[in-house]
């Protein structure tokens, strides 16, 4: 249950199609969140243009980099691995390779990184990628080369990334960089910097070119995409500052919903993540108005005491929360509700945890992606609590979690048994080639037998069994969904 998709894809490489003049070879590896896989496809359109072609063999490699996450000890503990496979295979197989570390611990680390770990060349914050060519020079010339400088402007929107993590039919198209929020257990503010959110024209440019390759689904992704403000460029914090008339004609994540909606009426669309201080009721009636954007909404609340929120300087109170939950479901027919928990955050008591268990009795989520309490330098939280959790406390905390999310989540399942839900094919299903898998609008993976249907189509499946994680179903024909859009 915990984290399951993303899991499979940690340590992915990408592959380019080859450039023939394109003499280098590039092999890049991801970790981390949904934004640093984006990112590597960003880094990877920049280095194709510096004559560099991408690899799955690290042997033939000249140039290796590693795109890190920082979220958790483990995640780096991870990386810090992978470095010593690096240093390896530079040793005994590939001496002339060099070794670059991008993303969330090259922010958090900067050049401590090349004194910690001599295999490393080169160290690129995410705000630094379009520098990659000078620093690709540098280290050409035998110079280590660091940028770790945080942007207020930098959003790649006009860097046309490589879609290679991808299916052909559904894409992430990232919509803010940064978070403003400071939950004093989080690094993204101090790996990410502050938030600002991308142009809607280049936006929504990049969902045509996206519709034009044939996708079906796109996923705007921010680490707050319900904070999402465009006023003509700049930090979020500075829209006080802005004109009357910027001000006036500024676009808000509801805006933004309405206008690619409306725009690709036979896209879907999706978007992650959301936060419960943010989110506005305006998105939820943009996503009512709308067929084409999915009922499902990735709404993280990490604990249901009062007193730990507090202390996680997460500006909501349960009560709030809770409210949420009922207008999402007043507003929205059938909209599927995941979390993200954290356990054993310090000075938790048992009461607290009893009150996270009981929020999620109430709210029944469909699923969840929970974790201990891992303290992360720098952040206020290590600065001024004790990290006070005993481990074992911790672990069996996490487990009565998951236990209530396994339980809710087959309950939420079972709810579909015996509808009939649009699916968007993806893929062959893992364990039989004789079935599609693909989501549905809750984002539940479904699988049913092929027929005559292929990848990219949207089909009506009917459900008649199901596990906590997946539907089981038969087609029973084509959706709707490539006809005019409809407005419940
Ligand atoms: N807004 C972001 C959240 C990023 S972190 C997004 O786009 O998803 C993802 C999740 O990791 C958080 O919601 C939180 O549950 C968990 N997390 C963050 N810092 C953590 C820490 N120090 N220890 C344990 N879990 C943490
Ligand atoms: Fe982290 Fe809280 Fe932002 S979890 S990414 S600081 S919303």
């Amino acid at each position: 249950m915990e984290k399951v998709i993303e899991e499979e894809k940690q340590g992915t490489t990408v592959q380019l199609n080859d450039k023939k003049e394109n003499g280098r070879k590039l092999y890049i590896e991801s970790y981390g969140c949904q934004m640093n896989f984006s990112d590597s496809e960003i880094v990877a359109s920049i280095l194709a243009k510096e004559g560099f072609n991408t690899t799955n063999t690290l042997e033939e490699a000249d140039l290796v980099l590693v795109n890190t996450c920082s979220i958790r000890e483990k995640a780096e503990q991870t990386v810090r691995k992978r470095l010593e496979k690096f240093n390896r295979v530079k040793e005994r197989e590939n001496p002339n390779m060099k070794v670059g570390v991008l993303g969330c611990m090259a922010e958090r680390l900067k050049s401590k990184f090349l004194e910690e770990e001599k295999i490393v060349d080169m160290v690129v914050g995410p705000d630094a990628y379009k520098d990659l060519p000078n620093l690709v020079a540098e280290i050409d010339e035998g110079r280590d080369a660091v940028n770790v400088i945080l942007s207020k402007e930098e959003t790649y929107g006009d860097v046309a990334p490589v879609r290679l993590h991808s299916n052909g039919v559904t894409a992430f198209v990232s919509i803010t960089r940064g978070c403003d929020n400071m939950c004093t257990f989080c690094v993204v503010p101090f790996t990410r910097g502050r938030e600002r959110s991308r142009d809607p024209q280049s936006i929504l440019e990049e969902i045509q070119d996206l519709v034009n390759k044939g996708f079906k689904e796109v996923t705007l992704l921010g680490q707050n995409v319900d904070s999402y403000l465009w006023y003509g460029g700049g930090l979020k914090k500075d829209f006080k500052k802005a004109s009357p008339m910027a001000q006036a004609t500024a676009v808000d994540f509801a805006k933004l919903l309405h206008i690619v909606a409306k725009a690709q009426p036979n896209l879907r669309v999706r978007f992650s993540t959301s936060n419960p201080q943010d989110i506005s009721d305006d998105v939820l009636h943009a996503m009512a108005a709308h067929r084409n954007i999915c009922n499902y909404i990735h709404l993280p609340v990490q604990s249901g005491s009062d007193r730990i929120l507090k202390e996680m300087n997460r500006l909501h109170t349960r009560q709030e929360y809770m409210d949420l939950i009922d207008r999402i479901h007043d507003i929205i027919e059938d909209c599927a509700i995941s979390q993200d928990m954290i356990a054993g955050f310090p000075t938790e008591t048992e009461e607290d945890h009893q009150d996270t268990l009981s929020l999620m009795e109430y709210v029944k989520y469909d699923y969840g992606f929970m974790f201990a309490y891992s303290e992360r330098p720098g952040t206020m939280a290590a600065r001024k609590m004790e990290d006070d959790v005993p481990e074992e406390v911790k672990k069996r905390r996490l487990s009565e979690i998951i236990d209530v999310q396994r339980r809710t989540g087959l309950e939420r399942a079972q709810y579909f048994v015996g509808k009939t839900v649009e699916v968007l094919i993806e893929k062959e299903s893992k364990r039989s080639d004789q079935h599609w898998a693909g989501r549905n609008s809750q984002n539940y993976m479904t699988v049913f037998p092929k027929g005559n249907f292929k990848v990219g189509d949207f089909v009506m499946v009917k459900i008649t069994d199901c596990t906590s994680a997946t539907l089981i179903g038969e087609a029973v024909g084509y959706s709707d969904m490539t006809g005019p859009i409809t407005i419940k």
